[in-house]
């Protein structure tokens, strides 16, 4: 049994320990010097051992020995109680959010789309916002898709249009992205609104043309489409791609797979249609070629022309990049020279 003196002891120990519940590591650790340390009041009691008759001295020392044991308790759970709000502590102030922007802390430099890339994206993004799907096809072809069914048969002088890299007497390298035209209607029945991106290849190289360059084809079968309908879509996508005040100008062509075929031309986006040196003071500047699919392409590939019509344009990435952003030379493209690259971020 604890008498009053010990029981009150304990308490003030337990009050103490309390005392730094808000404090450091040290401050309880001072604590536990004060309270069951040498100079201790409990370690006092010990002392006192001799003043107590000796047939008392078992049962006082137990008591002390109790007394010390339920402080020693009490100031292991403040321990614990105090590391684990240390932890808590600590877990807060590092906490990390996963979910904010990397932060460069390097000299790395970021790296940004291709020019191409940023006129192609551009190209599809307003022809997506008139409903067309973007398809591809193989960059390796045959002569069949190519040319043939193109309605450019063998020895046509035609094929004098593209200088074309044959792998085999029926393989090559496509010269255009038309073929896909081809591949599109093979599969699918109208109403066909299609935009074929991707590399073409040509044995051609000067400042304005290299081997190999990009095209975009597109595609629209359905019943009643006419030349207004790509005329219209044309105008729309000049104005789209450049601004509102932009012309559009159609001047008859030939393409063996369209009739009639037409060659557009946009005001100059340098000079608004003043005349200036990019577009050789003309005011205009040649963007694409375009047509109402040739019947005959539309027989080809299984779709009836007496009910069918529809019409097909072709252009050049580089070269409406070119006149997007001013550049001289299209080897400026594929050089990789990063103080040209840079320009683009
Ligand atoms: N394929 C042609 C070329 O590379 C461009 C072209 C012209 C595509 C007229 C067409 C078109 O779809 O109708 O020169």
């Amino acid at each position: 049994m604890l008498n009053d003196k010990i029981r009150e002891l304990i308490e003030k120990s337990k009050l103490k320990i309390d005392s730094v519940e808000n404090g450091t590591a040290n401050d309880l650790q001072k604590i536990k010097s004060e309270v069951l340390g040498k100079n201790s009041e409990i370690n006092g009691l010990m002392k006192n051992m001799r003043d107590i008759p000796a047939e008392e001295r078992p049962a006082f020392g137990q008591m002390v020995n109790e007394a010390r044991k339920a402080v020693e308790e009490y100031f292991a759970q403040a321990e614990a109680k105090m590391k684990q709000k240390a932890l808590r502590d600590k877990i807060e102030k590092e906490k990390v959010d996963i979910t904010l922007p990397y932060q460069f802390s390097c000299n790395a430099e970021r790296g940004h789309l291709h020019p191409v890339t940023l006129v192609e994206n551009e190209i599809i993004d307003i022809f997506k916002g008139l409903g067309f799907e973007v398809l591809a096809g193989p960059e390796i072809e045959t002569d069949y898709y190519c040319f043939e069914a193109l309605n450019i048969p063998k020895n046509h002088p035609a094929r004098d249009m593209q200088d074309t890299f044959y792998i085999t007497d029926n393989i090559l390298l496509r010269t255009h992205t038309s073929p896909n035209q081809v591949r599109t209607m093979e599969k699918k029945k109208p109403p066909i609104k299609m935009l074929c991106p991707g590399k073409v290849f040509r044995s051609d190289d000067d400042a304005s043309h290299s081997p190999m360059f990009h095209q975009i084809e597109g595609l629209v079968v359905d019943k009643n489409v006419t030349l207004c309908d790509l005329m219209g879509t044309l105008e729309a996508f000049a104005q789209a791609l450049f601004d509102e005040k932009t012309k559009t100008r159609f001047r008859p062509s030939f393409f063996p797979f369209t009739e009639p075929s037409v060659e557009v031309d946009l005001t100059c986006s340098n000079c608004g249609g003043k005349g200036c040196k990019l577009c050789k003071g003309t005011g205009w500047i040649e963007v694409l070629g375009a047509g109402m699919v040739n019947p005959k392409v539309l027989e080809t590939c299984g779709i009836d022309s007496q009910k069918y019509s529809g019409y097909a344009f072709g252009m050049g990435l580089e070269r409406i990049a070119m006149i997007k952003y001013g550049i001289p030379n299209i080897k400026l493209f594929f050089e990789n020279d990063v103080r040209f690259l840079k320009q683009f971020r």
